[in-house]
């Protein structure tokens, strides 16, 4: 029986070989799934069942194909929380945890009582929200059936699914109000913000295993912000609050695109790199 250092040390140097950039954690994250053992309990050196290191292995043939670990367990941890993932939705990105923060921080200090989440994908920005504040209701937005199916499971994980109500609707359908309701205390939205041209290049773990939808902002990345802002008069209440996430660069363009829907920039929080990542506009 082979022990999870030499295990460890293998699929190190195969996945060098094979080009694709891995951690300790990442190795000890697979390894322990297959083995049903937390990361912290790989501490140690083991020894490795024949079952569990076939697993690894088949693990392992796929983080060679740039699958991200996340896809291939199956989970992603997100703020204070873990979620469900497959292939229909954007992996939760740590980046977005500011946005998270910031719709925390309004919906606390005046009480929200209803908000709305435009593209709700995993569900992690919404479902994160419900579970920190237990008198908010919300209503989820995504064009993707099969995404919706993934927010709901993660509703249900977090207890939260009697405050959810998951909508399939399109922002570029003209009928789209119809759907989304109105006076909302709050929107939240994380767009697809990346340009249609850009994303060829974009690394494989991201281009191949992030659905394109979650990804297409258009041909200047920013069209589904102009969208977006179209409707945010009829969305949000008189004082109500929109909370975006940008891609670099895009704060002043985004902040631009809503004034002139009548919106004013309230302030602009950076990630944990220091980007300008989530602006607060209020009506
Ligand atoms: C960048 S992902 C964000 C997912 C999740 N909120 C997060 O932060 O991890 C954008 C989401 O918007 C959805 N979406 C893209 N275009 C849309 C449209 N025209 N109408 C409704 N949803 C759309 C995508 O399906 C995707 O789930």
């Amino acid at each position: 029986m082979q022990t999870t250092d030499i295990i460890l040390n293998a699929a190190r140097q195969r996945l060098e070989t094979a080009g694709v950039e891995t951690s300790s954690y990442e190795l000890r994250l697979l390894l322990g799934e297959a083995m049903g053992l937390e990361v912290a309990q790989l501490l140690l050196p083991q020894p490795v069942s024949k079952t569990a290191e076939a697993e690894f292995n088949r693990m392992l043939e796929l983080r060679c194909h740039h699958m991200p670990a996340d896809k291939i367990i199956g989970r992603r941890g997100f703020y204070k929380y873990e979620f469900v993932v497959d292939s229909n939705v954007l992996s939760p990105r740590p980046d977005t945890e500011i946005l998270l923060e910031k719709a925390l921080e309004y919906a606390r200090r005046d009480n929200y009582k209803k908000v709305l989440e435009l593209g709700v994908g995993s569900g992690c920005v919404v479902c994160s929200l419900l579970a920190e504040l237990p008198q908010l209701r919300a209503v989820g937005i995504d064009i993707s059936a099969s995404a919706l199916k993934v927010a709901h499971a993660n509703a249900q994980r977090l207890n939260v699914a009697a405050a959810l109500e998951l909508r399939q609707a399109d922002w570029f359908d003209a009928d789209f109000m119809a759907l989304a309701g109105s006076g909302y205390d709050m929107v939240v939205s994380n767009p697809p913000y990346i340009a249609a041209s850009e994303i060829a290049g974009l690394d494989s773990e991201v281009k191949d295993y992030d659905p394109r939808p979650a990804l297409d902002g258009g041909a200047d990345g920013l069209a589904s912000y102009r969208q977006i802002a179209a409707w945010m008069p009829q969305l949000l209440q008189d004082g109500g609050i929109a909370v975006l996430e940008v891609g670099e660069g895009q704060a002043a363009a985004v902040a631009e695109i809503f004034s002139e829907q009548g919106l004013r920039r309230l302030e602009t929080a950076v990630d944990l790199n220091g980007v300008e990542r989530c602006i607060s506009l209020k009506k």
